[in-house]
């Protein structure tokens, strides 16, 4: 399998640019089945999840084309409704998107159940009660999930979600931008990359307002049309940097970013005794000399992000004194504390709580990728521990993060990469160099 090489004590300086939002383009590269024209997309990470969803609408008849390593051309005119490629779907979490966006453009839709990272039981209860209250019958048999609009058309309705989630709330918009009538979707998540979904469909003719805020309406159109978008910068992909200049003690300047969606990770890093400093579309990390100890909790949006919680895991075995996590999202997402203990660090996990008592050195170990940022955790590790680190099933990080390796080693990180040939779980069809 793939694996990272990594030999520590190196410490991050120089500038590093952020790509686009993973989880605004997993959404809107299914959200394009919806249009019958071109979509012009640009900013879209090169990462294996958008790859993934890139070939699984190309079965389904779409014409997907590179511009250039970044910018890419959708169009789903002809596409068919037919069965999705199911093993391609049980890779990623995202291809959910695709019950949404098969309903809304064909009034059908069979698909398998997500895949992606495993933090514990991760239902879709909440997508299915709003495919369900748009008139969409849907069952889950044998591992597919199989709706039908009743009357081939789906119908704005009122949904309230009894959880407040991401996946659930974009993939609810998808299906009702061409719902027949006005969806109004309560208790909505506001996450950045669900105005950015918001802001594409809207740019290729739907009708979504509110995006951002916890009630979200959309007036349902009878078609949308071609047009250009830009994805936003991805918070997570920013906020691993600002941990990695943090643990390393370095100085990085990262651009591309929107400062905005950076507050609560910037808040946490400033309690560590970390220098910050923000500019219109670039943020300044320097690391301080001693850490200090923080408690935190992971929280919907503008809360503190759950995808960053095992990169702080890692930073705060740096930290002197006792720190405090608490996971308020997932039952299970502490599996790489295990992986650092390997590597010498002192955490007492208990259910959604995690006490690290910090101030200890790491060395070098093998270690896993457990899941995307769990591995993305295990490479600030790797650069901070003494010695060298081997972390395997990497393709999990390569999921979701664009030339890590590559941007990380400009900074100053000493990071080889040994890749197999015959890794099942790589797949790159699109990607150009
Ligand atoms: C998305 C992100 C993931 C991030 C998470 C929370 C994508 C592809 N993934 O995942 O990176 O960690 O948001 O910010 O965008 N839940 C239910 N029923 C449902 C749906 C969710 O009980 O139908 C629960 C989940 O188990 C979890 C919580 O609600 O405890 C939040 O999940 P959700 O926001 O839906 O996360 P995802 O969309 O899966």
């Amino acid at each position: 399998m793939d694996q990272y090489i990594i030999h520590g004590g190196t410490t991050l300086r120089g500038e590093v640019e952020i790509s686009g939002a993973k989880n605004a383009a997993v959404a809107i590269i299914p959200a394009a089945l919806l249009v019958k024209g071109v979509c012009r997309i640009e900013n879209i990470p090169q990462i294996s999840d958008t790859d993934t969803l890139l070939t699984i609408l190309v079965e389904l008849g779409a014409r997907v084309s590179y511009i250039n390593k970044n910018t890419i051309e959708i169009d789903c005119s002809n596409a068919r409704c037919q069965d999705a490629p199911f093993e391609l779907m049980r890779k990623i979490r995202a291809s959910y998107y695709l019950i949404g966006s098969m309903l809304g453009r064909f009034g059908s839709a069979k698909t398998t159940m997500p895949g992606g990272c495993n933090f514990g039981v991760r239902p879709i209860d909440q997508h299915i009660k709003g495919m369900r209250a748009l008139g969409a019958d849907v069952n889950v048999e044998g591992g597919f999930v199989y709706a039908d609009a009743l009357d081939g058309r789906l119908h704005g309705s009122r949904i309230y979600l009894d959880k407040v989630s991401v996946g659930a709330t974009m993939n609810i918009m998808i299906a009702a931008v061409l719902a027949e009538g006005r969806t109004v979707i309560e208790n909505a998540a506001r996450e950045p990359h669900i105005v950015d979904l918001a802001n594409f469909l809207n740019s290729m003719g739907a009708d979504v307002r509110g995006a951002g805020t916890d009630s979200i309406r959309i007036n349902g159109v009878d078609e949308l049309h071609g047009g250009s978008y830009s994805i936003i910068p991805d918070q997570i992909e920013a906020g691993t940097y600002m941990v990695a200049a943090a643990a390393t003690g370095g100085e990085v300047l990262i651009t591309n970013i929107i400062p905005k969606h950076l507050e609560g990770i910037s808040a946490k890093l400033r309690e560590t005794g970390t220098f910050i400093e923000e500019y219109e579309e670039a943020i300044l990390v320097r690391g301080a000399e001693k850490l200090r100890r923080i408690n935190l909790k992971t929280m919907p949006y503008p809360g503190f992000p759950t995808d960053m919680q095992p990169q702080f895991g890692v930073l705060l075995c740096q930290a002197n004194g006792t720190s405090v996590i608490t996971e308020g999202i997932y039952d299970n997402r502490f599996k790489y504390v295990n992986e650092l203990r390997k590597m010498g660090a002192e955490i007492q996990v208990d259910g959604r709580v995690c006490v690290i008592d910090g101030g200890r050195r790491l060395s070098g170990a093998p270690v896993h990728a457990c899941d995307l940022r769990a591995g993305a955790a295990m490479v600030i590790a790797g650069m901070i521990a003494d010695g060298t680190t081997v972390i395997d099933d990497v393709h999990y990080i390569e999921r979701g993060y664009e030339r890590f390796v590559e941007k990380l080693n400009a900074l100053g990180a000493d990071i080889t990469v040994r890749y197999d040939d015959d890794d099942p779980e790589r797949i790159g069809l699109y990607s150009v160099s």
